[in-house]
C-alpha cells in the first residue's frame, strides 16, 4: 500500500526522503514521487516503477530543507507518472495521501466549477485543491477544514510553498507516525522509514492532525484541541531491516522462523504449561466466560485462524467460527452469548480486519483478543487483550514467519482458555513439549532447501497447480496454494482432498502438479486413497510426507520426507517446505519475489 515520508530539517532532506521510500518499498507500490520547497518554490520529481528510478531523476543540485515523498499503490487511476504523488494545487500546495477518498467525485465537481484544473485521475488531487481553496495563510486551518469534508480513510502530508518550516499531517484510518529528531522532525507511514534518522516516535491516533517544524511539533485531535501523546523509543535498529546475506527478504524470513518461534515462546511457557496471564491480567476473567470463539482475519492470517478452528474445537470442545474480515464486517452475524472475538493480523493495519473490530457490538461479546506482529499498530492499540507474535519485521510481501508465529500464538491461546476451564493437564504438557521442540525441528526442515529447489524446476512451465489436504492440513494446503500463486503467478487452488471427486478431479492430467502434505494422522488412509485417484488420472504427485506417512508405492511421485514425529505442531512444520517450494518456483520463474505485482504488504484500504 502507499507509503508517506515527510521531513522538516536544517539540512537538505531529499536523501532522507528517498531512503525513507526505499524502506517502505516492502509495502508494495507502482510509482513514487517527492516534492521539496526550494527558495519558496515547489519542486517535484516523479517516476513510474521503483524508487531507484525516482532517485536517478532527483536533481542533485536541488536542495530543500522541507519535503514530502510517496510510494503509490494505484486505486483511482492507472499507475502513471501523472497519477503519482505528490499532487500540487496551483503551484502552492503539495500533498501526499494514503487511502481512499470516497466522496471525491462530488468535491471534484464543485472544484471544477470554481475553476480548478485537474492533471490526474486520482482522488488525491481533489484534496490538494480543496486545501488550496481554504488556504489563507494558515495551513493547519485549511487542512482541518478540508478534512472535515472528506469521507473515507486517509493519511495526509501537506506543505505549502511560501512556508518552508511547516508540514501538516493527519490520519483517519491510515497509520501515521511522527519521528522526533534534533532540530528536525519527520512523519511517515511506519517507523521503518525513519530508523536511520531517529528512534523516537509518536503514534498518531484516529482523527489526529499534527503540525511539525524544525524545532517543534503539536498534535491536535479531530475537534482541533491541542493534545499530548506519549513519546516512544523503538528498539528496532536501522539494520534490522536488511536482507543480510540472503538474496530475498522472503528467504531470510523463512530461515528466521526457528528464532521467531523461540522468541514467540520466550517467557510464556514453562516446561509443561503456558504461564498465567500471557494474554494480560484481564484474560483469566474473560477466558472463564468463553463459550465459543469467532476468528476474523484476511489472507494468510485467515489461514492461521482456520487451522486454529480445528485445534480449538478439538481441544476445548467449543464451537469456533472463522471468517474473512471483508465478509464479516458487512454482514449481520448471529452471535451466541459469551463469544470471544479474535483478530489475527501481521501488520495490525489491515483495513477490513480493523473495521471488523471497530464495528463490533462489544456488548454481544465477552471480550476481544488480537494476535499481531507490530506492537505500534492500530489493532494492538484498539484491542482489549493482545498477544504479540514477536516474529520481528516481515518485509517480504508473502507472509512466512508471521504465519508460523501466529499458529504458535493460537496454540497458546487455546491452552490459556483451556487452563481456566480445566483442560486435561497431560494434553497441555504434550503440546508445550512439542512447542519447545519446534524451533529445532524447523531448523532441521530447512535442510530440505536444496532438494526442494531441485523439485521446483518441475513447476517452471506450469500454469496451474492443485494443493490437497485433509483436516487441519486443509488450511495448510490453502496457505501453500496462496504462497505459490502470489509470488510465482501460477494459478494454484487448494481443496480438501475428499472434495476431489466432486469436481476438481476433472482438471487432473499429466500437466497438473498436485501437491499434498501427508501427516501421519487418523486421516492418512483416506488421504492415500485420494492420492490414488490423482495417480489413476495421470496426475503428478508432489508429496511432503511426515514420518510414518510415506506412500507404499511411490512410483513416479516426487516424495520429500519430513523427519518429525509430532501431533499438535504438525501443521506448523508442514508449512516450511511449502514456503520453500513457492519461493524456489518464483525465483526460477524470475518474478519479483519480495514485491510481487499488484500486491501490497500492509493493506490499509478495503
Ligand atoms: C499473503 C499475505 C496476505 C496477508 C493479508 C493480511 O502472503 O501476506 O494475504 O496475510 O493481507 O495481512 P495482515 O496479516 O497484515 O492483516
Amino acid at each position: 500500500m502507499c507509503g508517506i515520508v515527510g521531513a522538516v530539517a536544517q539540512r537538505d532532506v531529499s536523501s532522507i526522503l528517498i531512503e525513507g521510500l526505499r524502506r517502505l518499498e516492502y509495502r508494495g507500490y507502482d510509482s513514487a514521487g517527492i516534492a521539496l520547497i526550494d527558495d519558496n518554490k515547489l519542486q517535484r520529481f516523479r517516476a513510474l516503477g521503483k524508487v531507484n528510478e525516482l532517485a536517478v531523476k532527483v536533481n542533485p543540485n536541488q536542495a530543500g530543507a522541507i519535503g514530502i515523498a510517496h510510494t503509490r499503490w494505484a486505486t483511482h487511476g492507472v499507475p502513471s507518472e501523472n497519477n503519482a504523488h505528490p499532487h500540487f494545487s496551483r503551484q502552492k500546495i503539495a500533498l501526499v495521501h494514503n487511502g481512499i477518498i470516497e466522496n471525491y467525485k462530488d468535491i471534484r465537481t464543485k472544484l471544477l466549477a470554481d475553476g480548478y484544473e485537474f492533471e490526474s485521475e486520482t482522488d488525491t488531487e481533489t484534496v490538494a485543491h480543496l486545501i488550496e481553496s481554504y488556504f489563507d495563510g494558515d495551513l493547519l486551518a485549511a487542512v482541518q477544514k478540508a478534512v472535515d469534508q472528506l469521507e473515507g480513510t486517509f493519511g495526509l502530508g501537506v506543505i505549502v510553498s511560501d512556508d518552508p518550516n511547516t508540514l501538516v499531517a493527519c490520519r483517519k484510518g491510515s497509520p501515521l507516525v511522527v519521528g522526533l529528531g534534533i532540530k528536525e522532525n519527520f512523519v511517515a507511514s511506519d517507523v521503518s522509514a525513519l530508523l536511520p534518522v531517529t528512534n523516537r516516535f509518536i503514534y498518531l491516533e484516529e482523527g489526529d492532525l499534527v503540525v511539525i517544524s524544525q524545532n517543534d511539533y503539536q498534535v491536535y485531535d479531530a475537534n482541533g484541541e491541542a493534545k499530548e501523546l506519549t513519546i516512544n523509543t523503538t528498539e528496532l535498529s536501522a539494520d534490522a531491516i536488511n536482507k543480510g546475506n540472503y538474496k530475498h527478504y522472503m528467504l531470510k524470513e523463512i530461515h528466521e522462523q526457528a528464532k521467531a518461534v523461540a522468541d514467540c515462546l520466550e517467557g510464556r511457557i514453562s516446561e509443561n504449561n503456558v504461564l498465567d496471564s500471557v494474554f494480560g491480567p484481564e484474560s483469566e476473567r474473560i477466558f472463564k466466560q468463553v463459550e465459543q470463539i469467532q476468528i476474523v482475519a484476511c489472507g494468510t492470517s485467515y489461514h492461521a485462524g482456520y487451522v486454529a478452528k480445528y485445534w480449538i474445537e478439538e481441544l476445548l470442545g467449543r464451537p469456533c467460527a472463522i471468517e474473512v474480515a471483508s465478509e464479516f464486517r458487512y454482514r449481520q452475524s448471529v452471535v451466541p452469548k459469551d463469544t470471544l472475538f479474535v483478530t489475527l493480523s501481521q501488520s495490525g493495519e489491515t483495513a477490513d480486519t480493523l473495521a471488523a473490530l471497530r464495528n463490533l457490538p462489544m456488548e454481544d461479546y465477552c471480550g476481544s483478543v488480537s494476535i499481531c506482529n507490530v506492537p505500534e499498530s492500530s489493532l494492538v492499540r484498539e484491542s482489549s487483550l493482545v498477544l504479540m507474535t514477536r516474529a520481528g519485521p516481515e518485509i517480504g510481501v508473502a507472509s512466512t514467519k508471521a504465519f508460523t508465529t501466529q499458529l504458535v500464538s493460537l496454540l497458546l491461546l487455546a491452552i490459556s482458555i483451556g487452563k481456566v476451564r480445566s483442560m486435561d493437564k497431560t494434553i497441555i504438557s504434550d503440546i508445550v513439549r512439542e512447542l519447545i521442540a519446534l524451533p529445532r525441528q524447523i531448523e532441521s526442515l530447512l535442510f530440505l532447501d536444496k532438494q526442494i529447489e531441485a523439485i521446483a524446476e518441475n513447476f517452471i512451465d506450469k500454469h496451474h497447480a492443485l494443493f490437497l489436504g485433509r483436516g487441519v492440513h486443509y488450511p495448510i494446503a490453502m496457505e501453500g496454494a496462496l504462497k505459490l500463486k502470489e509470488i510465482s503467478y501460477i494459478h494454484a487452488e487448494a481443496y480438501p482432498a475428499g472434495e476431489l471427486k466432486h469436481g476438481p478431479l476433472a482438471l487432473v492430467d499429466a500437466e497438473m502438479p498436485v501437491v499434498v502434505v501427508t501427516p501421519n494422522d487418523g486421516l492418512l488412509e483416506k488421504l492415500h486413497s485420494n492420492m490414488q485417484e490423482v495417480k489413476a488420472r495421470g496426475g503428478k504427485l508432489y508429496v511432503f510426507a511426515h514420518q510414518g506417512a510415506k506412500l507404499e508405492e511411490p512410483g513416479e511421485d516426487v516424495v520429500v520426507e519430513m523427519d518429525c514425529e509430532t501431533r499438535w505442531t504438525t501443521p506448523i512444520l508442514s508449512t516450511i517446505p511449502l514456503q520453500l517450494l513457492s519461493y524456489y518456483v518464483a525465483v526460477q520463474r524470475g518474478t519479483d519475489v519480495d514485491q510481487p505485482r499488484n500486491l501490497a504488504k500492509s493493506v490499509t484500504v478495503e
